[in-house]
Parts: C-alpha cells; sequence; structure tokens
C-alpha cells in the first residue's frame, strides 16, 4: 500500500519515550520530517541522532512544557518556522496523576484539565489554520482505552479524555470539508515508562508485587500481553496517510480485544 508520506511534516507531542516515540520512529521510517518534543532536551537529542543515523529525512526537536500555555504558543511558532506547516499534528502528554475521588485536590482536578484536555486543544488551536489553509491535514489524538470503559483510579483520564472525545467529534464536523481529519487512538495497556508507574501505584495500593497487578490484567485481555508502542504507532501511520482519507471522528482501540462492547 502507497502511504504517501514521505515529505509531509509531522509533529508529534509527547515523542521522547513511549508510543509518542513509537509514533515518531513510525513516521520517520515513512520518510516524513518530524518535530519531537518532551521536556528532556538530552532524550531529545540522543532520540533524533539515533533516527538521522538510521536514515530518517528530517528530524527537529524542541524542549517545551506541554502543560504550560505559553511553551505551547513557542512550539507552534517555531515548528511552523522551521518546518513552514504541518501536515500531521500527533495530539499526546504524559499521563495524569491516579488517584481515588476523594484524594483529588482542586489543584489536581485543575493539573488534569489544563494536561490532558486543554495541551492538545492548544496544539490544535496553533496548528489546524495552516492545515485548513492548505486544504489538508490529519489531527490524531492518542488518547486511552478508558474512553470506552473506565480505568480503576484513571479518574482524571475516564474525566478529560472523555472531553477529547467530545471536542475531537465536533471538530471533524467543523473541518471535513477543508481536507482534515481528526482521528483518536485509544491504547489499552502498552508497554512504557507510564505502564510501569501505574503498575507500581496499584501493586502499593494493593498491598501485592507489580507481578501480581500484571497476571491480573493480562488475564483479562484475550491476547494475553500487554501491547508494544509500535502496535499503536502502526496505526498513527495508516491514519497520517492518504490511505485513511474517508475517515473522520472515528476512535479506534488497539487493546488487545480488553475492551468487550461491541461498537
Ligand atoms: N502506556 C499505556 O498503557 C497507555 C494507555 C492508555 C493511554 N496512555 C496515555 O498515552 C500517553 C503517552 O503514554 P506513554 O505510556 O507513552 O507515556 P511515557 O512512556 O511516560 O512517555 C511520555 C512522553 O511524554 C513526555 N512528556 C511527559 N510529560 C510532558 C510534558 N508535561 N510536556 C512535554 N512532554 C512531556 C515524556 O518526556 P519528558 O518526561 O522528558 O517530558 C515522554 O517523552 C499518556 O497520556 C498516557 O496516559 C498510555
Amino acid at each position: 500500500m502507497e502511504l504517501e508520506l514521505k515529505g509531509k511534516r509531522a509533529f508529534v507531542a509527547g515523542s521522547s519515550e513511549g508510543i509518542g516515540r513509537a509514533v515518531a520512529e513510525g513516521f520517520t521510517a515513512e520518510g516524513m520530517a518530524v518535530m519531537l518534543c518532551a521536556r528532556t532536551e538530552q532524550k531529545l537529542k540522543d532520540l533524533a541522532d539515533r533516527l538521522r543515523d538510521s536514515g530518517a529525512e528530517r528530524v527537529e526537536y524542541i524542549a517545551a512544557n506541554l502543560d504550560d500555555a505559553s511553551d505551547i504558543a513557542r512550539i507552534v511558532a517555531e515548528t511552523e518556522s522551521r518546518f513552514g506547516g504541518v501536515d500531521v499534528l500527533v495530539t499526546n502528554n504524559g499521563g495524569p496523576n491516579p488517584g481515588d475521588f476523594l484524594s483529588m485536590s482542586e489543584e489536581d482536578w485543575l493539573a488534569g484539565y489544563n494536561r490532558t484536555l486543554m495541551s492538545g486543544i492548544r496544539l490544535i488551536r496553533g496548528f489546524l489554520p495552516g492545515m485548513i489553509e492548505r486544504q489538508w491535514g490529519r489531527i490524531i489524538n492518542i488518547t486511552s482505552i478508558s474512553v470506552k470503559q473506565p480505568v480503576q483510579r484513571l479518574l482524571l483520564s475516564n474525566t478529560f479524555r472523555a472531553g477529547v472525545t467530545g471536542m475531537a467529534r465536533t471538530l471533524s464536523d467543523e473541518v471535513s470539508k477543508h481536507g482534515v481529519t481528526v482521528n483518536n487512538i485509544a491504547p489499552g495497556y502498552i508497554a512504557t515508562g507510564r505502564q510501569a508507574q501505574l503498575f507500581a501505584d496499584r501493586a502499593e495500593k494493593a498491598g501485592v508485587t507489580v507481578e501480581d497487578i500484571r497476571a491480573q490484567l493480562t488475564a483479562n485481555i484475550p491476547m494475553g500481553r500487554t501491547g508494544a508502542p509500535e502496535e499503536i504507532a502502526h496505526l498513527a501511520v495508516f491514519l497520517a496517510s492518504a490511505r485513511s482519507s474517508y475517515m473522520t471522528g472515528t476512535t479506534i482501540q488497539v487493546d488487545g480485544g480488553l475492551y468487550r462492547g461491541l461498537l
């Protein structure tokens, strides 16, 4: 299948590690120019060097905090100026803190709102006008299986990713006439640093080992295993491509069969 991605320009948020990194690797493998972004500059530099060594056409990076509105304004301005526009935007950020309802303070709720809902909205507000001007764009939001089936102790994810989903569905209606599609990828349990932290949190809360938690969770996944970040990236590459041209407003789970609903 010819994906027609060569030469397209992508901004991938939260991309020095985990799912974002796998998406960036998938895009560079297709010949796209990729702007990486995360907080820790050294990790970005190491990844950019590695991708260039393995033949990437163009990889650059911006160290910035996606929780900060002024950093996002800087990200958009710098990327537009260095790349001359972005064709594919992947919204992604670190995950929100876990906790039970009564343990969440006002500040925790506002931090979750800012991180999990507003960082993506701010990126879209920044990059969408250029896509509309060029009459072509792909917006891909990394959300979570929590939009279909709430996850224990992930109250902030369960709450604010529902907001991302509502925003994306509404936006997809508004922008489809401009050749811009908006789709969400909802990962299940994917083996990343974030997942290791969440397993440790659950183990501590339940007074059991991390291995006990892993065994409990994977027993509930029909495929009997957690996923690899690359298994998210394969869908992102397809959604970014010309071959997804008649898909918009969708949320697709990549979860080894974990979600049991019909739709
Ligand atoms: N892994 C899963 O099983 C899973 C399942 C469902 C949903 N998700 C969601 O998918 C997203 C990515 O998860 P992941 O597992 O790939 O996480 P991860 O392995 O922890 O990677 C997160 C990436 O985002 C960067 N980052 C974190 N906070 C940032 C900030 N404030 N500003 C800029 N960059 C930031 C990190 O680099 P720095 O720390 O250097 O900034 C890193 O590159 C999260 O929102 C997570 O909740 C994950």
